[in-house]
């Protein structure tokens, strides 16, 4: 694995128009050790086939002919040892395979960590502001409710429990889109179910510009084209919906299909919300040119002012949009793996949970069983647990707010966050400065800069498909929280969280090296 550092981290979409490995090519027959046979129409899924069915009725070389050509058929028996199966008394070879698999990099957001990981076991001290994790411990009543479920061994129905499923129909309904028990399809996390969803959904993706990073990865995964475009300031996760229509517009007229739009809300990577005006519109737009909307909502919980709607597009386009969201932010159980998604009502919908089901059965089976009663418990939101969103959400808007005025006072622009634990400031303002200073001339070049010589780890806005030479970047203050239950516990527990010690020594040294990163062009950096 290369070395990942944010440097590395700005190219998260593999390039979807790259040839598919040389899985599809002939293989080169100088390999196969055997001169003059020709393999046209014969590749390595062929052989590895030929060499492992049973049903394989060449009985003198165990070859399936089916596929071969002539001059193949016309040539003698191969050697058996050609499948992979060494004559008698000849030794075991290890033959190298002759074909690279396809290259797909690491998610940025893990190997931001990774990066940070590394430094640290050097004895390097670190700033951890790369990974969107929520940084506070699981609440002791979701866990219980995970233990007494361990026994449940048996594989589910693919759509997921009743009780589940039920749960998520009301935690759906209690925020304003009614929900039934059998539009819910549950998932061993909400990435599977957005992968699996885009599937079913085929054609290519919009997705916001900038936006969460898998997004983009999963639709070239999946040979699809992702379409970016730029959201307008303070409406993060919502393509700009006139930007939207003409980006549209533009790649049908080249050919291509698009099927389907992304949004966030509220927004990873800005923390912002996006208003129900621009949600409308966008609404707007979809309906317009035939769009499905995607609309992941796993940070709905976590705005800051618990007052504010968050606007669902399933209220305004309910025929065509599906909402994700899961256990992962809200109550920081990401390592679970659990997500839901609500499909639409009506013929498109039906169809879509069909085909959705079909990519479940095929790729997770049914999402863990015990994981499922423990989600069907938090979805019916019963106090404990909304107490302790609550208090997360204080949490997060006190330290991400605290960050953020440290990036304002080194010179960047930035707005107060506004939801989940995510800042993400504009060092647009001091371009000259850090040009001059340091030769920072990309987003990448500056949170390369941050990591290398300060250890803080934070993704350049590039990973989220923003524009390389813009100075942006993400902030992910949620690991400063504490180091281990008791001082994270102590941190949702505190009125004043970014006065404790171990938090505000973190925002102090995140002060010094903004200080230091924009004020001492040229001269050593911190120790
Ligand atoms: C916007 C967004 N959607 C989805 C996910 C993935 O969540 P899950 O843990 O449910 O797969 C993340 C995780 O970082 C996210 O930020």
């Amino acid at each position: 694995m290369p070395a990942h550092n944010s440097s590395a981290a700005d190219v998260p979409v593999p390039d979807s128009s790259a040839p598919e490995a040389e899985s599809d090519n002939p293989l080169d027959t100088s390999a196969l050790g055997v001169p003059g046979l020709r393999t046209a129409g014969l590749n390595a899924a062929d052989l590895n086939a030929a060499g492992s069915d049973a049903s394989c009725h060449d009985a003198s070389a165990g070859l399936d002919t089916a596929g071969l050509d002539t001059a193949v058929l016309d040539a003698p028996p191969l050697d058996a040892s050609v499948l992979g199966r060494p004559a008698p008394g000849r030794a075991e070879e290890v033959r190298p395979v002759p074909f690279a698999p396809r290259p797909v990099p690491l998610s940025p957001t893990l190997a931001v960590n990774e990066a940070l990981a590394r430094k640290r076991s050097e004895g390097a001290t670190v700033l951890p502001l790369g990974f969107g994790e929520a940084g506070v411990p699981v609440h002791p009543a979701l866990a219980r409710e995970l233990a007494a479920a361990a026994d449940r061994g048996a594989y589910g129905p693919v759509a997921g429990s009743e009780e589940l499923r039920a749960a998520a129909a009301s935690y759906w309904t209690r925020r304003g889109a009614p929900t039934v028990p059998d539009s819910v399809v549950c998932g061993p996390g909400s990435k599977p179910l957005l992968y699996a969803l885009l599937a079913s959904i085929g054609g290519d993706v919009v997705v916001p510009a900038p936006s969460w990073v898998s997004y983009a990865a999963q639709a070239s995964l999946l040979g699809g084209e992702p379409l970016h475009v730029a959201t307008a300031p303070g409406e993060g996760g919502v393509p700009s919906p006139a930007l939207l229509a003409d980006a549209v517009v533009r790649a049908r007229a080249r050919g291509r299909s698009v099927r389907s739009v992304i949004v966030t809300l509220p927004d990873n990577p800005t923390g912002t919300l996006a208003s129900e005006e621009t949600v409308r519109r966008l609404c707007a737009v979809a309906r317009d040119l035939d769009l499905v909307i995607v609309s992941d909502e796993i940070y709905r919980d976590l705005v800051h002012d618990p007052t504010r709607a968050v606007h669902s597009p399933a209220r305004f386009a309910p025929e065509r949009t599906v909402v994700t969201t899961a256990l992962s932010k809200s109550l920081a159980a990401g390592g679970w793996r659990l997500g839901v998604a609500r499909l639409p009502d009506g013929p498109f919908g039906r169809a879509l949970r069909d085909s959705l089901l079909g990519v479940a059965s095929e790729v997770w089976s049914s999402a863990p069983a015990p994981m499922q009663h423990a989600a069907a418990y938090a979805l019916a939101e019963p106090p404990e647990l909304v107490e302790h969103v609550d208090r997360s959400r204080r949490l997060h808007a006190a330290v991400a707010g605290a960050v953020a005025e440290r990036f304002a006072a080194a010179g960047a622009r930035v707005r107060r966050p506004e939801a989940a634990f995510y800042v993400y400031p504009d060092f647009g303002p001091l371009r000259e400065a850090l040009r001059a200073g340091h030769g920072v001339r990309t987003a990448a070049d500056l949170t390369g800069l941050l990591l290398d010589r300060y250890g803080v780890g934070v993704l350049p806005g590039s990973a989220f498909g923003d524009a390389p030479d813009a100075l942006r970047m993400r902030v992910a203050p949620s690991l400063l929280y504490g180091r281990d239950d008791e001082e994270r516990l102590a941190a949702l527990a505190s009125p004043d969280p970014a006065a404790l010690p171990w938090i505000a020594g973190a925002l102090d040294r995140l002060g010094e090296v903004l200080a230091d990163l924009v004020e001492t062009v040229g001269e050593p950096a911190l120790a």
